[in-house]
């Protein structure tokens, strides 16, 4: 089955990556040419957890393009806060819009609402689960700044277990020959077993570590990354995983002089303000490329007929998930949907094991 929503970026092939990229960088050359791409065209943005970039880059993108945007970006102010179900506001809002980008702290729940959605939805990040218009932006960034998406050593440092830019990253960039991956973390805060095994099925060379002053001094990218404060059960546990790894001057000076530093933003200690000049600081640089890779994703995903995402195989599962952060515990009449990956069952939300 296919379909026109971006939920997991795993679910596209290569090729239509990179009709993205090439869309992008078009956009970029000839922005004049897409004014009117999307005139009377109404993007919704329903974001029910804080953002920035994600929401303002996806507003701006349907502005440049000649449409306009409605929405929330704190769902207090909406019918949520009776305590209406997803299934009911986004039946209601894909009858009002062309297409709805989302963000809700709660893992699986992009794919919960494309159940229910008449219009292409896409998936702005659900809870740590995945965030794979980050990683678009991510994508543009390396084609333009680095010519290629292969053969690249990638460092990627932080919150590798709650930080769902870091697993979208990770699960589209396995895909390319010749990527290998440096882990860099607490080992309480490493990336889920689910991202090694993808990691492992790929052939993707990884190796874990624990000292950025170390790993640094052999890459082609590093990939900072927040500690994900509202992802941790208590304050306690956050105190102790914040400031463990820095970038600061001394270890900038270890790199490579072509490493190239990208951040998806908002950055809170992790890198000092002293780097911020460096040629090699491309965090700023890389939002910026995250708009035209939102405006190529529009504009692919509502006038393209050709371009459909392939719909994974899913069946009704005897089992309940029991990940305590899946939307299945809050939106109860939603179907136990799962799939066979290597012999388990997993959730069709949030990826997770159930059998
Ligand atoms: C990220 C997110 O929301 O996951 N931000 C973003 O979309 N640019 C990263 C973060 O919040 O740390």
């Amino acid at each position: 089955m296919t379909n026109k929503n971006l939920i997991d970026l795993e679910a596209m092939t290569v090729d239509q990556i990179e009709k993205i990229v090439r869309k992008a960088r078009k956009i970029m050359q000839s922005p004049d040419d897409f004014r009117h791409a999307c005139d009377g065209k109404i993007l919704a943005t329903l974001f029910y957890e804080p953002s920035t970039r994600t929401q303002m880059s996806f507003q701006t993108a349907m502005l440049k393009l000649g449409g306009r945007t409605i929405g929330f970006d704190n769902p207090m102010n909406s019918s949520v806060a009776k305590g209406e179900s997803l299934k009911d506001t986004v039946t209601i809002i894909s009858s009002y819009a062309d297409i709805i980008a989302m963000r809700h702290p709660v893992e699986g729940t992009a794919m919960a609402a494309s159940l229910y959605s008449k219009v292409p939805l896409i998936n702005c990040g659900d809870g740590g689960h995945l965030h794979p218009t980050q990683t678009l932006t991510d994508i543009v960034t390396l084609s333009c700044e680095k010519g290629r998406l292969d053969h690249l050593k990638i460092g990627v440092c932080g919150d590798l277990l709650n930080g769902r830019t870091v697993h979208s990253l990770i699960k589209t960039l396995a895909k390319y020959e010749g990527n290998s991956f440096v882990l860099i973390s607490t080992p309480e805060l490493c990336v889920p077993l689910y991202i090694i095994d993808i990691l492992e099925k790929n052939g993707c060379p990884y190796e874990i570590s624990h000292s950025l002053s170390d790993a640094v001094a052999d890459l082609d990218v590093l990939y900072m990354t927040r500690i994900q404060r509202e992802r941790f059960k208590s304050e306690e546990e956050y105190e102790a995983q914040k400031y463990v790894f820095v970038l600061d001057r001394e270890k900038l000076d270890r790199a490579p002089e072509d490493m190239i530093i990208l951040h998806p933003l908002p950055r809170v200690n992790e890198i000092t303000v002293d780097i911020d000049d460096d040629p090699r600081a491309l965090y700023f640089k890389q939002a910026q490329y995250g708009m035209f890779g939102r405006m190529a994703l529009i504009l692919l995903l509502l006038q393209d007929e050709d371009f459909v995402i392939a719909e994974r195989e899913t069946q009704i599962s005897e089992h309940c998930c029991k990940n305590p952060k899946c939307v299945t515990q809050s939106e109860a009449y939603l179907p136990r949907l799962s799939y066979q990956k290597l012999g388990m069952q997993m959730c069709g939300f949030c990826d997770k094991r159930i059998d």
